[in-house]
Order: structure tokens, then sequence, then C-alpha cells
């Protein structure tokens, strides 16, 4: 099965920021494109909208003037649907409304031959219900493309239940014919992307509820630590707090409520009161001209300590020991089957987030899980009120010598980058399980749609499979609402990679 011939007419219906997108990029790909919106006149505005576009693209030399007069000649607005007949493919994206949507398909089906490929932009209906009440509904797909569409490069190609495997393939091989990156999935809330990114937000306003740590400090581990390329405040107040979330609140109730994506009491009240994010001027954080940027926590100075001991290795932090050698100080490397820490002078234990808090041991000082940790420019560190505060500078100052800024953040287990990373590992083997996607398709999507540093299941090998499901299983025992309860298909992937290793 072939993509779409380039000769074949596509429309796009709902001329708003999606569709307008969408039009660009099948037009750019050579197709003739048809716009139709309901509201009249706004059709006419897409189409000069999307000229002005590419106008732009000639002054930037991205494409020839020549390619941009002819694809303004393929471009054509229509007055009515009657103007769609001949089309090839229609791509929907009206307001996300499941009556609306239906209706709009069904007038579409008595104007459009039967062989026309018909898709939805949908983000968060449910393909299988907007293509119910169609004649034909196995021509029915979902094309989900991320905003702004002529640049991102994802598009999540949806089977609804009786979307047939010939209308999938044909608008997964359209998809990548014009330049995109599709990925394969089943009609399930939120599909890849929203559903699999949830706990990245959730669990850093899950940290800040539990005054464990103020926003612009869990952004900054999250960035500088974690490596992803914005924190989860400063994303939603980018993506504006209300979109951000609906679909949150969207995926939890599709989910019949499941309270593994529980929407944050703290985003509600922001949403209420009118906090929106950057476009209204004031989010997590303020926009207003002048207003101070709150800076993270970082701790002062401290000495380092004269040596350390490394007692059964550091798992996913390993490297760290290279980086103490490097720095000077001296390591001695002790084999013990007992769990893995560093041991410092002063008597104090530093353990990678493993899902227990300080509090329950004798000096432990936490610290986070890092993408990498030679590259890593911050660390997170959490004790407890008990814990022996020379035990926690000793820490500090073993970071700040490997040239580490240090942030102290309070007692919660899982931090905040492994917490937040063993969730989004855990949704994605419980996705796959659930026929959602595979996990190459995943680890695309989650890169390419939320710009992620690994997929999670690059993620989930370069950790060892037991690390989601130690610190998750630890978090559930501490709080057994739910929440992170490690999934039965994380729980199997574990326990067969550690009988594969031999050691169960
Ligand atoms: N905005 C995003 O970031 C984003 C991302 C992915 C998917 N989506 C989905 O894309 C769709 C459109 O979203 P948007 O943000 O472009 O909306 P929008 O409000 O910018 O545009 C919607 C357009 O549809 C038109 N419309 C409404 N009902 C219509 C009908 N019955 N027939 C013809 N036109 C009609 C409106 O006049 C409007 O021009 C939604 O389903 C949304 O969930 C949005």
């Amino acid at each position: 099965m072939t993509a779409l011939d380039l000769s074949s007419p596509v429309a796009v219906v709902g001329t708003g920021t999606m569709g307008q997108g969408i039009a660009q990029v099948a037009l750019v790909a050579g197709h003739p494109v048809r716009l139709y919106d309901a509201v009249p006149g706004r059709a006419r505005d897409a189409a000069e909208a999307i000229g002005g576009r590419l106008d732009r693209l000639v002054d930037k030399g991205r494409i020839a003037a020549a390619d941009r007069d002819a694809a303004r000649a393929r471009l054509r607005p229509a007055d009515g649907l009657a103007e769609l007949a001949d089309c090839a493919l229609v791509v929907e994206a009206v307001l996300e409304r499941l009556d609306v949507k239906q209706r709009l398909l069904g007038e579409l089906e008595e104007i459009v031959a039967e062989d026309c490929l018909l898709a939805t932009n949908t983000s968060s209906l449910s393909v299988t219900a907007i293509g119910g009440p169609l004649r034909h509904p196995g021509r029915f797909v979902g094309l989900h493309f991320f905003n702004p569409a002529p640049l991102l490069p994802l598009v999540e190609v949806v089977s609804g239940f009786a979307t047939d495997v010939t209308s999938a393939t044909r608008a997964y091989e359209t998809a990548r014919a014009w330049g995109k990156t599709p990925v394969a999935c089943a009609d399930t809330p939120g599909f890849i992307v929203n559903r699999i990114a949830r706990p990245f937000y959730a669990e850093a306003f899950a940290v800040h509820e539990a005054q464990a740590a103020d926003p612009a400090t869990v952004d900054a581990v999250l960035r500088e630590c974690g490596g992803f390329r914005m924190g989860a405040f400063e994303l939603t107040d980018l993506i504006g707090q209300d979109v951000n979330e609906s679909v949150t609140h969207s995926v939890w109730q599709s989910f019949f409520q499941d309270v593994r994506f529980t929407p944050s009491l703290a985003q509600r009240r922001l949403v209420e009161s009118g906090r929106l994010g950057r476009k209204s001027g004031h989010g997590w954080y303020d926009y207003a001209d002048g207003a101070d940027r709150p800076e993270p926590h970082t701790a002062d100075k401290e000495q380092p300590p004269a040596y350390v001991v490394a007692e059964g290795g550091l798992g996913p932090a390993a490297e760290l020991l290279a980086l103490i050698r490097e720095a000077g100080i001296p390591v001695r490397e002790e084999d013990e089957d007992n769990g893995t820490r560093l041991v410092l002078p002063g008597g104090g234990q530093l353990v990678l987030a493993d899902g227990q808090t300080s509090a329950e041991f004798r000096d432990v000082v936490h610290f986070d899980l890092a993408l990498d940790y030679r590259k890593a420019t911050r660390i997170a560190l959490s004790a407890s009120q008990d814990t022996a505060p020379h035990a926690l500078a000793e820490a500090t100052g073993l970071f700040q010598a490997l040239g580490k800024e240090v942030s102290v953040i309070g007692d919660v287990p899982g931090m905040i980058v492994a917490r937040t990373v063993a969730r989004i590992i855990d949704l994605a083997h419980d996705a796959v399980a659930k026929g959602v996607a595979t996990e190459e398709d995943i680890d695309t999507a989650m890169r390419l749609g939320v710009n992620y540093p690994l997929g999670p299941f690059e993620w989930d090998r370069a950790l060892g499979s037991e690390f989601a499901f130690d610190v998750l299983d630890e978090m559930h025992e501490r709080d057994p609402s739910g929440r992170y309860a490690p999934s039965l298909a994380l729980y199997r992937h574990a326990y067969a990679t550690d009988k594969r290793e031999g050691s169960a």
C-alpha cells in the first residue's frame, strides 16, 4: 500500500491553528489542497495566512519562489463541502466536540467517493467514537499532528476499532511522504504522547504540593540533572495551564478516573484564577515586565570529603565513581551485596533515589537520578529532618567538588527525576502490553512529540530493567493509593530480566 498520489486533492476542514498547519504540510508536499471552514470567509483568510507563511519560507531560503507560486496555485478555499467531492483525503480539524465531528463526517460521507480516506486530527476524543455513525468506518483514521504542524515531525496514526489496515497504512505512508515521522497507535486515551507524558507534569506538581521544592528548583533539576529540555512548570506555562490541564483531565476521565492520571489540585487553582501561563502574563511564574524570575535553591559551598567508600557499585550512577576520582578524591570500592551507597568519612551515606525516604535510615542522604552524571550541572539531594547536618554538608561538598550545583529538596520518595522517569517507563511498558504501540514507536513519539532526551525504553535499558520497578514498588509501599503501583507489564519485565540474568 502506497501513499496518496501527489496529484490527488486533499481537503482540510476547519481552518484554525491545526487545519492551517496540516494544509500547509500537504500543500508543500505537492498536493492540490482545498480548505473549508464553517465560518464564512475563514477558509479564504486561512489561504491568505498560509500564503504569507510560504512567503516567509521563500525569504528564509527554505523554498524556491517558483515552488511557492505553484503551491499557492494549488491552494483553493471552498465555499461548501460539495467542492470537496473529488478529494482523496479529507482531514477534519474542527472544534473538539464529538457531536460536531460526527455530524461533519456524516455530511462528508454523502459527498466524497467511497475510497476517499477520512481522517480526524482529534487529540482527546476517541477515533472509534467519532467514526461510529459512518457507513464505511473502515476508511476513517486518526491523523494526530502536533502544533505547529509544519515544524513538528511527529504524526500519530490512530486506528479505531473499525479502521481497516489498508486505510491506516495509506494514512501512515502518506504522512511519511509528506516528510513527517508517523507512528502507529491504537485508539486509547491520549494515544501515545499525551498518555505517557502525564507523569512529567504530575510528579513535578506533586513534589511541589508536598512542599519538597519550589517550581524554580524542580524545573532546574529536571533540566540540569534530568536532561529534559524544559521543566514541567515553565513548560506548562508555555503550553497554557488550561490546555495542559484539559488534556490531563480528559485522559483521567477517559480512563475512568484511574488514580495514575489524577489531575493536580494546584494546577486547578491556577486555571480557576486565570493564571494560565505566559499568555495571561502569570502562571506558575510571573511574566509581568520587570518581574523577578525566581532562582532555584542552590546550596552554599561546603568542604569536599577527604575520601569516599563505595559499597556495591552505584548501578545507574556508577559513572560517579570515575568523576569522584577525576576530582582527586580517593575512592575505596568494597563489594557489598546489601545495597549500594557511598559512605562518607563523617558517617553520612549517599544513596541513589530509590523510592524510600531518608527518614527511614540513619544519616542517609539521597541523590537524584541524572540522565548523564558527567554532563549534569546540578544534582538534587534530600535528607530528613534528623539526618546529621554534617552528612548533608559532606554530600553537598562532594557534588560541588565534581562541578555540580546542589539543590537540597525535601524528603520525598523518588525525589524529582527518578520518580518522573520511573513512571514514564512504567506507562510505556503498560502501553505496549495493552497494544497501544510498539516500543520503537513509543520511543520515537516521546523524543519527537515532547522532546525527551531519550525514549522511555532507551532510558529503561540504560538504567537497568529493575530501576523503575524498584523505585515504584517502594513508592507504592509508602503511598498505597495506587498512583505508584507498578503495572503488571513492568512487574513482568523486571522479573523476566532478573531471571535471564540468573538472580531469581
Ligand atoms: N491546537 C493544538 O495544539 C492541537 C494539537 C493537536 C490536535 N488538535 C485538535 O485539532 C482540532 C482543531 O484544533 P485547533 O486548535 O486548530 O482549533 P481552532 O479553534 O483553532 O480551529 C477550529 C476551526 O474549525 C472551525 N469549525 C468548527 N466547527 C466546524 C464545522 N462543523 N465545520 C467546519 N469548520 C468548523 C472553526 O470555525 C475554526 O476555524 C481539534 O480537534 C483539536 O483537538 C489541536
